[in-house]
């Protein structure tokens, strides 16, 4: 009988291996699994608790204010950074995203312009050159304190206070007129 040559056994051998713990895998990660359940089924209830992590919708109460990456908007630097006329997107309450003003005089607005359009809900972003909030949605547009000036959005872009306490800006939900038309908010 001819012999197989020791090169061509190495990498078969190496195969095999290779499979075997492919094999392996497969069979012991479902089993696995499956165990949990199985060893829970003995072990008393109240000795072992599993935490189950939980669905967070809305992390955000409803006066905090975080910047886009959720960290604390010191308005100092904030406005170090953010210069006259300057409309950045913050993380604004119940975590809509809402718009943070600085004045021409560079103080910070007291108050925020939620970007949520009032037609279908698209997040409406600032066009500096023209000086208003254009939707790209389907074209409405809002003036540069989010008035709507142009539909299909029926209503102006909801207001939030933007209170600083003790360094920090905190939204606080508008109730009281709405001081672009002199109505009631629609959106308290
Ligand atoms: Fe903004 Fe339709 S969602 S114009």
């Amino acid at each position: 009988a001819t012999s197989i040559p020791a090169d061509d056994r190495v990498p078969d051998m190496e195969k095999r291996k290779l499979m075997n713990l492919l094999l392996l895998g497969a069979i012991s990660l479902p089993t696995g699994f499956m165990l949990v359940p199985y060893a829970a089924f003995f072990v008393p209830p109240g000795v072992v608790s599993i935490r189950i992590p939980t669905l967070v919708i809305s992390p955000f109460s409803d006066s905090e204010f975080y910047d886009a990456l959720g960290n604390d908007v010191i308005a100092d630097q904030w406005l170090k950074v953010h210069g006259p006329g300057d409309r950045t997107l913050t993380q604004g309450l119940k975590g809509d995203p809402t718009y943070l003003v600085v004045e021409n005089d560079r103080t910070l607005a007291t108050y925020g312009i939620n970007a949520v359009c009032t037609h279908l809900g698209c997040v409406v972003p600032w066009n500096a050159a023209e000086n208003k909030f254009i939707c790209p949605c389907h074209g409405s547009q809002y003036n540069n304190q989010g008035k709507v000036v142009r539909g299909p959005a029926p209503l102006s872009l909801a207001l939030a206070h933007a209170d600083v306490d003790d360094g920090k800006v905190l939204f606080v939900p508008w109730v009281e007129t709405d001081f672009r038309t002199g109505e009631d908010p629609w959106w308290a």
